[in-house]
């Protein structure tokens, strides 16, 4: 199979030197793509800016904020079969960027946000028979909060980590996930590292496209 997946955060600039961002570090996404690329399969990476080194036999597009991402995702989804979204993509971006770097006197004291564009939501129409699958990185409500993204992203599988705890989510090697279906009961997994999560999300997709 062909396997397009997106890690890391993006970076929503201010100005030259200020961003919006998140804690991810690409962990996730780049275990998911490690495992996948194990497996024989052929694999699109799509990453936020992290420090980690490209697993082998990965293609990889580095992007930085969540508008580039949706370009890369738009432009490389046709190619592939299945899209496993790992990606904190920020869901907002200032409103204003500036291209020279805001002096400490003139800053605003506020910054003005603006929604960014959801793109697994802006993908929906492409879905065709592709496996979508996303993660939902909640503190509150987690269940309720995953269930309610899988529905408005049409996704064939959701993936709720609690990241407030200290062995699950961001940055972080291992992770503790709830597995939640449009057609079947949550399965709760237990603590394990990323590459096993990775593994488990892989198989996954494999038994979605033989359906
Ligand atoms: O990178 P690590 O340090 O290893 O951390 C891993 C992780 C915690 C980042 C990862 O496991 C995770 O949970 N990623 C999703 C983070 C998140 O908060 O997602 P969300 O609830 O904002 O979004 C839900 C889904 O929609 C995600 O698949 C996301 O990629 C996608 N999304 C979100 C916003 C947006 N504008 N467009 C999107 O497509």
């Amino acid at each position: 199979m062909k396997i397009l997946i997106t890690a890391g955060p993006t970076r929503e600039y201010i100005d030259p030197v200020r961003f919006w961002s998140n804690r991810s570090s690409g962990k996730m996404g780049f275990a998911v793509a490690e495992t996948a690329a194990v497996r024989g399969h052929e694999v699109t990476l799509i990453s936020g800016p992290v420090i980690l080194g490209t697993p082998p036999d990965v293609t990889r597009i580095d992007i930085e904020s969540a508008d580039e991402m949706l370009e890369a995702v738009k432009r490389e989804l046709p190619a592939h079969d299945a899209l496993i979204m790992c990606a904190a993509v920020s869901d907002f971006r200032p409103k204003i960027r500036s291209f020279h770097k805001l002096k400490k006197s003139t800053m605003p004291p506020v910054i003005e946000l603006e929604r960014n564009p959801d793109i697994l939501q802006q993908m929906l129409p492409y879905k065709g028979n592709r496996v979508f699958v996303g993660f939902a990185a909640e503190t509150d409500n987690i269940h309720v909060e995953a269930e309610r993204k899988l529905r408005e992203k049409g996704l064939n599988l959701i993936v709720a980590n609690d990241v407030t705890q200290s062995d699950a989510g961001f940055e972080v090697d291992t992770n503790r996930a709830t597995l939640i279906y449009p057609d079947r009961d949550p399965e709760q997994l237990p603590l394990m590292t990323k590459v096993e999560l990775g593994g488990v999300l892989i198989d996954f997709v494999e038994a979605q496209s033989m359906v």
